[in-house]
């Protein structure tokens, strides 16, 4: 051996134990404060760091300022904080789940992660993570006792999925994009959304909110809908084009709805079930439905001044007077040749969806109900097209 070999080698001995405690191929399981203290000479640890199940009491990940891997907290009903004052960054998805005695979650530098996902944690009320995460691809936080996402403030994402937070009342962001799709459901019902720099994003879910705001909104390149929600208004007011389904479906309370610069819908409009919606007159602008038009409520007014082309069915029924709009609208369909199956018929006792005829109709219905898809709002296309070709 060569004289610089015998003396590298004890420096290279002494390096890689240190590296060792700073990385795992595996994950590095913390089973107590003491294993959770070893991390504290690696600002980088090199892997994925979860804390065992039934690991008691506090946990601090001091020195931390890295994980390249994941960050994991589950399944665990002792624990009651966890922490890393250094941590900026977690490489990996950082999952706390069914911890049911957690209070706390200390992450003071955190800024970034991959991914985020949140479950089953009935004792956390708020997150403090004071420089606030501002990228993560993926946020997931469901059945928390979440007061708000103070905390979070992503600039764009992928996905987002916020639901079953019985105390979440403001969910407000800087986003600006959302690349798959954004679901806020069943969450407190007096939640109010804010995102007033969401551009475009491809799906949209709203659910039981008390109000939802996106003034700059100008794009889905999938589907918009709303379910169950409490809003007496909505506006989109720099929206221009849904990519595919637009829908509304029993939102109680709402009785105005705008679009002043919607022209194209691709997919199917479906208005179903909201108590109060008298009038649809808020589609000034709109030229295009590329499926199926759907509408059924009490419904007084209902205007499209620019609708030009309709290429699926058209089914309206209200319970009150429309004052003429079916014939409006049947004058349109001969003029325009529309093509798809149409049904039209005010003062009916119980205004039905698609494929549905009121009582007392001689109209009889076409064929086999379609199913509506309700889930996710948007009208089998296969019953679509049983519809049209009938
Ligand atoms: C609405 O769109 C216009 C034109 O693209 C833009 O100049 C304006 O800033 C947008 N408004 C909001 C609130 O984003
Ligand atoms: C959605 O539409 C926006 C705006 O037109 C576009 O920039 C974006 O690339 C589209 N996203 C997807 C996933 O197609
Ligand atoms: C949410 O709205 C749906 C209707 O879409 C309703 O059945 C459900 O009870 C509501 N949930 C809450 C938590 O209010
Ligand atoms: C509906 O809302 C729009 C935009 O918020 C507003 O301009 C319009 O006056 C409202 N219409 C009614 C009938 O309240
Ligand atoms: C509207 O309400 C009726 C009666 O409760 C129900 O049968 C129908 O499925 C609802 N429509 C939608 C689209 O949810
Ligand atoms: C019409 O209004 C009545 C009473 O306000 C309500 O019970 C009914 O569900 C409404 N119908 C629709 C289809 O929304
Ligand atoms: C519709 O007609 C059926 C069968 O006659 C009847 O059972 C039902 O109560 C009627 N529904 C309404 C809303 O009138
Ligand atoms: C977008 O929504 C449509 C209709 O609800 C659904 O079929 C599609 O899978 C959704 N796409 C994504 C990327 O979530």
């Amino acid at each position: 051996m060569s004289i610089v070999m015998k003396v590298v080698l004890p420096v290279l001995a002494v390096a890689c134990t240190a590296y060792a405690q700073c990385s795992d191929s595996a994950t590095k399981t913390v089973q107590n404060a003491g294993d959770a203290s070893a991390f504290a000479s690696c600002s980088t640890f090199s892997g994925s760091i979860a804390i065992a199940t039934g690991t008691p009491g506090d946990i601090s990940l001091s020195g931390l300022e890295k994980i390249t891997g994941d960050l994991v907290v589950e399944n665990n009903k002792d624990i009651k904080m966890v922490g890393a004052p250094n941590l900026e960054e977690i490489g990996g998805e950082f999952r706390v789940g069914d911890d049911s005695s957690l209070t706390a979650l200390t992450f003071g530098k955190l800024k970034k992660v991959d991914s985020l996902h949140f479950t089953g944690l009935p004792n956390l009320y708020n997150l403090d993570f004071k420089a606030k995460i501002t990228q993560a691809k993926e946020i997931r936080i469901e059945n928390t006792m979440l007061q708000s996402l103070d905390g979070i403030n992503i600039e764009s994402a992928e996905t987002i999925f916020i639901a079953n937070n019985p105390q979440i009342n403001d969910i407000t962001m800087q986003l600006g994009h959302v690349g798959t799709s954004m679901v806020l459901a069943d969450n407190n019902p007096q939640v109010k959304v804010v995102l007033p720099n969401l551009i475009w994003a491809r799906n949209i879910t709203m659910r039981n909110c008390s109000s939802v705001q996106l003034p700059s909104l100008a794009s889905l390149n999938d589907s918009f809908g709303f379910y169950g929600n409490i809003f007496s208004e909505f506006a989109a007011p720099n929206l221009t084009e849904v990519g595919g389904a637009l829908t509304f479906v029993s939102n109680t309370e709402l009785t105005n709805v705008s679009f002043p610069q919607l022209t194209k819908i691709g997919g199917n409009m479906q208005i179903a079930n909201n108590t109060k919606l008298q009038s649809i007159s808020g589609f000034p602008m709109l030229k295009q439905i590329l499926s199926a038009l759907d509408m059924n409520g009490n419904m007084t007014e209902i205007s499209f001044p620019a609708l030009a082309d309709v290429r699926g069915a058209i089914n309206i029924q209200s319970s009150l007077d429309t004052r003429g709009a079916c014939n409006t609208f049947q004058k349109l369909k001969s003029e325009k040749g529309w093509r798809g199956d149409y049904f039209c018929k005010d003062m009916v006792a119980n205004p039905g969806g698609a494929g549905t005829r009121p009582n007392g109709s001689s109209n009889k219905p076409s064929g086999a109900a379609p199913t509506l898809n309700v889930q996710n709002g948007v009208l089998g296309l296969t019953a679509l097209a049983a519809v049209l070709f009938l």
